[in-house]
């Protein structure tokens, strides 16, 4: 028995990623229990891989599975993969052989009785490791040419993971499939819905942000009989790409969180990326449900688009699922009382920063329509924890240094809740705030960043430090022209440099960017850092 989230667990291990170490995966297909593994074991294992790709999922009778998405398909031979993947076998001595391991995309992470998916990158090409992944164990790849390797070869490995994800939905029937999309708050809304669901039954969750083409087929392949609830984050980087998700895995619920201004530079406007995001809720049947934000005026006229009855959610007066008394706690956490149709309940979140409660409406309003009460909601919502890594988690340093890690992701509107929430948790203490660049804002670009600065300065952040090229010094400007202390520096080593001559016990730094900026190796070097004595 260990503690997790307030919670007393004696749990077996039932699914497990793909991603974990090789030695814990061995150990967990074993059938170890988590109770068997000592707590410190198990935190140096959740600290190194966990929780940046494995949700951490509360279930009733307060048994904790870990789900990595991608963890187990349905058993099926390579001759029925073939078949339904519209593909020939090649080299395959045995077509009965059968896969009834996870699908995985990096050959290193194969492992017996998987498949090996082989796709054409940048850099590398995967089937070049195909015989690599076999001899660790892998039934077979799937391929788009033939490899040294048994294999399922198909003229589009892509296509064929969407044939094997849809055929896997019409093959596990009694499972309730809810989609997740928006400009931010994905994850963590989806993470927040996998917990609050998994109290009504086994829910599946996607890992990380996998929302793509291949991400959300790997989820759903994750999905097996017994699976009750699939909680797939899904995105959308043009017109159609929704459209095909849902038409791989026709939704439940599909729930659409906000249309920022993220992403106006793929998309052009933010009326053009509310055209692609609504297409979540358009293939939705009457006896679906679509739960849309009703402080996002682009997201509320998504009703128009759906068939489905529409549960708002946020915090106007109208919405059916609302917060009110909002407040911060002095860590930054926000609590309010939920509003719902069916009763209102308090809840006190245990994760930092006030878009959290947009985030935590979205998952009531979606639980909401699948029957269940405030007070269930509330109790889940106030038990969940961070599952997906580099979302405003909070690491304190033996010196007294808190570092608030927020390098995952970030646009304007990300930012300017993280920079709240900085300056919430704050008080009576030195704030520093380092901003990474913030990536794909097109022409708006220079205007937001100094906008960043400006606001930071405004909130009565202490230090600034701008970490990039120009959009880093347009930081700086914002915030040097309101006065406030601000440092530009060239890249994270610099910063680092910098912040070790910077940081006192006390200090509260939060660390923001797009995760390409490559602010996550920055946090990781502030945490080695042994401070002198
Ligand atoms: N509802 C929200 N509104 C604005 N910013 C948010 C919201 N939810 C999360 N964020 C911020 O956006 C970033 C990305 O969050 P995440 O949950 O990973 O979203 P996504 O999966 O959409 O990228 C995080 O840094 C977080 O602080
Ligand atoms: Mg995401």
């Amino acid at each position: 028995m260990w503690q997790a989230g307030g919670v007393a667990v004696a749990a077996r291990v039932e699914h497990v990623g793909s991603l974990l170490r090789p030695r814990f995966l061995h150990d967990a297909r074993a059938g170890l229990a988590v109770g068997e593994l000592t707590p410190a074991r198990f935190k140096a294992e959740e600290d190194r891989a966990v929780r940046e790709v494995v949700a951490l999922q509360e279930v009733r009778g307060g048994v904790v599975l870990l789900v990595d998405g991608a963890s187990f398909v349905l058993p099926m031979s390579l001759a029925r993969i073939a078949e339904v993947a519209g593909g020939r076998l090649h080299r395959v001595p045995e077509p009965g052989a059968v896969v009834a391991g996870p699908v995985i995309v990096d050959s290193r992470r194969a492992g017996p009785g998987c498949l090996f998916a082989a796709f054409v990158g940048e850099r590398t090409d995967g089937h070049e490791f195909a015989a690599d992944a076999v001899a660790l164990g892998a039934v077979g790849v799937l391929a788009s040419r033939p490899v040294e390797a048994p294999a399922v070869v198909v003229a589009d490995v892509r296509a064929a993971l969407g044939a094997l994800a849809a055929w896997t939905v019409r093959t596990v029937t009694g499972t309730t499939r809810v989609g997740v999309t928006g400009s931010s708050g994905k994850t963590s809304t989806k993470d927040l819905l996998g917990q609050v669901l998994s109290r009504l039954g086994r829910t599946v969750t996607t890992m990380g942000s996998q929302n793509n083409e291949i991400g959300v087929p790997l989820t759903v392949l994750g999905a097996a009989p017994g699976t009750e609830y699939l909680v797939l984050e899904m995105g959308a980087r043009g017109v159609g790409h929704l459209a095909y998700l849902t038409g791989l895995v026709p939704l439940d619920v599909a729930l659409v969180l906000n249309v920022g201004a993220a992403h106006a530079g793929e998309f052009g406007s933010r009326e053009a990326t509310a055209q692609a995001k609504g297409e979540l809720v358009e293939a939705l049947g009457l006896d679906g449900a679509a739960v849309l934000n009703a402080d996002d005026a682009l997201v509320a006229g998504m009703s128009a688009r759906t068939k489905a009855p529409v549960t708002y959610f946020g915090r106007s007066a109208t919405a059916d699922v609302r917060a009110v008394d909002v407040r911060l706690d002095e860590q930054g956490r926000p609590g309010f009382q939920l509003v719902t149709p069916a009763g209102r309940a308090p809840v006190q979140l245990r994760l930092l920063g006030e878009h959290q409660v947009s985030n935590s409406l979205a998952a009531a309003a979606a639980a909401h329509t699948l029957g269940m009460t405030a007070e269930q909601i509330a109790d889940a919502l106030s038990a969940a924890v961070a599952t997906s890594g580099s979302r405003m988690q909070r690491h304190e340093r033996p010196d007294g240094v808190t570092v608030v890690d927020d390098a995952y992701n970030a646009n304007p509107d990300s930012v300017a809740a993280a920079l709240r929430a900085l300056a919430a948790m704050g008080a009576g203490r030195r704030t520093v705030a380092v901003i990474g660049e913030m990536r794909e804002l097109g022409a708006q670009s220079a205007a937001q960043h100094r906008a960043v600065g400006d606001l930071a300065a405004g909130l009565g952040v202490d230090v600034v430090i701008g970490v990039g090229g120009e959009e880093a010094a347009q930081v700086v400007a914002g915030a040097t022209a309101k006065e406030a202390t601000a440092h530009l520096t060239a890249d994270p080593t610099t910063a680092v440099g910098l912040l070790d001559g910077l940081l006192v016990p006390g200090d509260l730094v939060l660390v923001k960017a797009s995760q390409s900026a490559g602010l996550q190796a920055l946090v990781r070097d502030l945490l080695a850092r042994v401070p002198s004595q």
